[in-house]
């Protein structure tokens, strides 16, 4: 018995999942069930790299729409076509492999709703963590646990950066320029550096984690561009990193607030509290270096995923390239191989959908503010070197209710004082509050950077 897969984009990641499908040999053995049928690409005389048994066109819309066809895989990445091919693709009852995290998070509603009205399964384990298996233990093998936070750094690109800054003491500038010479940012870094495509990450695995669908301009995203040397140089001294998070928490998960802030009117306890609450956001933040993420450096990305009552579990590895990300493309048709062997071998005239492999929420997640936010905070001032200055910034942090874990005061620059200040636990709303306040002070000069402490 063969499924026949038509394949939408023959660049890295499509070539990659040729390579396996054509070298089966001491794979699953499902993989010989699965037969390369037609490819779609968008030039026929570019030269590639593999050998293709199977009919190629620049027709992708004959192929979504062949009754011979089982599956697709889109891997032809953007917005449009792609979203439209799949959306074809499902309505011909077709299965879709997508690696295209872009189109799930922004139009997951209408893909997931179309698939399960024409009974047929999206999967996207390639679309998070290039290659490493998250999507499915999200939908499978964690599913006994109530999961409270899911946080990673989904995004190779800055992390190279920030790791190279870290090392090399370099600004942000300079090493993403020389990160593009050498392959490891894109000439157009936007959507690696300015968080986007983090956010789009963190809004599949936070759907899959707290069972409903995200709208993303409900995602709070800040990229690495404010990120220098200064930051990482001071993070270093009082031991953390900078890392470029992705993080989604169920505000019940929060630490209380009483430990540090008994005057706070919104401990996560208090019974006026709306109950469960999600954060989704990304944001660089200084993370502990003794924490599982701090260590996770250059392209590698890692997941780190707290739920009860299994407790933490961090799934590390290669978040992008031809051959990780191909393997989680080969890992979800194998799932539809099984799925579809299964059916065609059982009497059923329509196959059910599979519980495990489908989309079952329809409703959207409530996302929190981020005044409402309760987190650490790392900010830097640069003021008048006089008597008083650290009091009155105390003074204005006091009046909001903002608990000072540390304050520094190293030397000068350009003839003021810079001091950089960590908080504790506060409400992100208190703590803007504050700052507006030190920001009206005349002996402020400015406030070069604020950053997120985990
Ligand atoms: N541009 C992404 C990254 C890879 O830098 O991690 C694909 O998701």
């Amino acid at each position: 018995m063969t499924f026949k897969v038509g394949l939408l984009g023959l660049g890295t990641v499509g070539t990659g999942t040729v390579e396996i499908l054509l070298d089966p040999s001491q794979r699953h053995p499902l993989l010989q069930e699965l037969e390369l049928y037609r490819v779609g690409v968008r030039s026929l005389d570019k030269p590639r790299q593999v050998n293709l048994p199977s009919q190629v066109t620049t027709d992708l819309q004959a192929i979504v729409t062949d009754p011979a066809v089982d599956i697709v895989v889109e891997l032809i990445g953007g917005l449009e076509p792609a979203r439209s091919l799949i959306l074809t693709a499902l309505a011909h009852r077709k299965h879709v492999v997508t690696a295209n995290k872009a189109v799930i998070a922004r139009y997951g509603d209408e893909i997931f709703s179309t698939a399960n009205a024409f009974g047929v399964h999206v999967m996207l384990e390639a679309t998070v963590g290039g290659g490493i298996p998250v999507i499915q233990p999200l939908k499978q093998s964690l599913g006994a646990n109530r999961v409270h936070t899911v946080m990673g750094i989904v995004n190779g690109t800055t992390n190279y950066i920030l790791t190279r800054m870290q090392q090399e003491g370099g600004d942000f500038a300079e090493i993403l320029a020389d990160a593009q010479r050498l392959g490891y940012a894109e000439a157009d870094p936007t959507a690696d550096v300015d968080g986007w495509d983090a956010a789009d990450k963190i809004a599949i695995l936070a759907s899959l984690a707290f069972g409903g669908r995200i709208k993303l301009d409900q995602v709070h995203c800040e990229g690495i561009r404010q990120v220098g040397a200064t930051d990482i140089a001071y993070a270093q001294k009082l031991g953390f990193v900078i890392k470029l998070l992705a993080i989604a928490r169920n505000q019940q998960g929060v630490p209380n607030l009483s430990r540090t802030n008994t005057n706070s009117d919104l401990l996560v306890n208090d019974p006026t509290t709306p109950p469960a609450q999600l954060e989704v956001r990304v944001h660089p933040t200084l993370v502990p270096r003794d924490h599982p993420l701090a260590s996770i450096n250059g392209v590698y990305n890692a997941i780190l995923i707290e739920g009860d009552p299994l407790g933490q579990v961090m799934f590390f590895g290669p978040g992008a390239g031809a051959g990780p990300t191909a393997s989680a493309v080969v890992s979800d048709l194998i799932n539809l191989a099984a799925f579809l062997k299964l059916n065609v071998a059982s009497s059923s005239a329509k196959a059910a959908l599979h519980p495990l492999l489908s989309c079952s929420h329809e409703n959207y997640c409530a996302v929190a503010p981020m005044r409402s936010l309760v987190t650490r905070f790392y900010a830097r001032f640069l003021t008048e070197d006089q008597s008083g200055v650290i009091g009155k910034l105390g003074t204005c942090f006091g009046d909001r209710n903002v608990s000072l874990e540390s304050v520094v005061q190293t030397g000068l620059q350009d003839n003021l004082a810079e001091i950089v200040v960590v908080t504790h636990h506060v409400r992100e709303g208190d703590f803007h509050q504050a700052l507006q306040q030190i920001q009206s002070l005349e002996a402020v000069d400015s406030v070069p950077s604020l950053l997120r402490v985990l």
